[in-house]
């Protein structure tokens, strides 16, 4: 069964062809990992997938419902998916709790003392449970992004989409994030992450795609892909990121 597909997925803004025939699976409770270059489509690849952007043409299906089909329901579809960005997004005014129950409540309708055990649940398992009632801007920038990871499984997800989690935290607030997300690897949640993380990459994930100018120019096991890249533009990246102060 898998969770995402995508078919011929292409995406231009005008001119600019910024994805140009993506077709990808991940395997319900499958962790796939894009790598590639600033510039090369990672994010709107997933901004596709969830439709903050218009696919030009191509097929996204979510648990065999085809998102991009003009008739779906687009609140539901997206409903399925489970959105962490760079930035974390909270409500400031908000507490941690309001922050996870808000959505739970308006959008799925959930009752206030229903909302709050499932975001307790969610705050225990990112390891805040302590930090309920704090406010955002009295947290770290890890344990903000890990409110933010809550409050995506608060609404149930089939599928958690990350991009780039952890390339605005403090380099020692990183660890704390994967920590998270490894764990919530190993309980089988399906992810589709966009990472410079390479040890993360090679450790967690059970496929690893490597994107370049709109395509897909490698992918697969991550001890291949990035142990032992077969395309040279994967070599070139990997020497880049994996000794960035090494000048070629
Ligand atoms: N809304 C937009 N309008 C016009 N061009 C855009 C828009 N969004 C992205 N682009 C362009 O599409 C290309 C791919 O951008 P994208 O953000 O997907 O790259 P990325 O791989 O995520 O890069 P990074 O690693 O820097 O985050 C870039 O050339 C970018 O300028
Ligand atoms: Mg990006």
């Amino acid at each position: 069964m898998s969770s995402v597909e995508i078919r011929n997925l292409r995406k231009s803004f005008g001119t600019l062809e910024v994805l140009r025939g993506i077709d990808l699976t991940v395997d319900a409770g499958q962790v796939v990992c894009v790598i590639g270059p600033s510039g090369s489509g990672k994010s709107t690849l997933l901004r596709c997938v969830n439709l903050l952007e218009q696919p030009t043409s191509g097929q996204v299906f979510v648990d065999g419902v085809e998102l991009t089909d003009p008739d779906v329901d687009i609140d539901a579809a997206r409903r399925r998916l489970g959105m962490v960005f760079q930035q974390f997004n909270l409500f400031p005014h908000l507490t941690v709790l309001r922050n996870v129950t808000i959505a739970q409540q308006r959008v799925l309708g959930r009752g206030r003392a229903e909302a709050e055990r499932i975001a307790r649940e969610d705050l225990e398992r990112v390891g805040l449970a302590d930090k309920a009632g704090a406010y955002p801007g009295q947290l770290s920038g890890g344990q903000q992004q890990r409110v933010a990871i809550a409050r995506a499984l608060a609404m149930n997800p089939s599928l958690m989409l990350f991009d780039e989690p952890t390339s605005a935290l403090d380099p020692e607030l990183v660890g704390d994030v994967l920590t998270v997300m490894r764990k919530l690897a190993e309980d089988g949640m399906t992810m589709l992450v966009v990472t410079h993380e390479m040890a993360f990459a090679r450790e967690v994930a059970d496929r690893v795609v490597f994107m370049d100018q709109g395509v897909i120019v490698e992918e697969g096991p991550p001890g291949q892909v990035i142990g032992s890249p077969r395309q040279e533009r994967t070599q070139t990246f990997l020497r880049r990121v994996l000794n960035p102060t090494h000048v070629d």
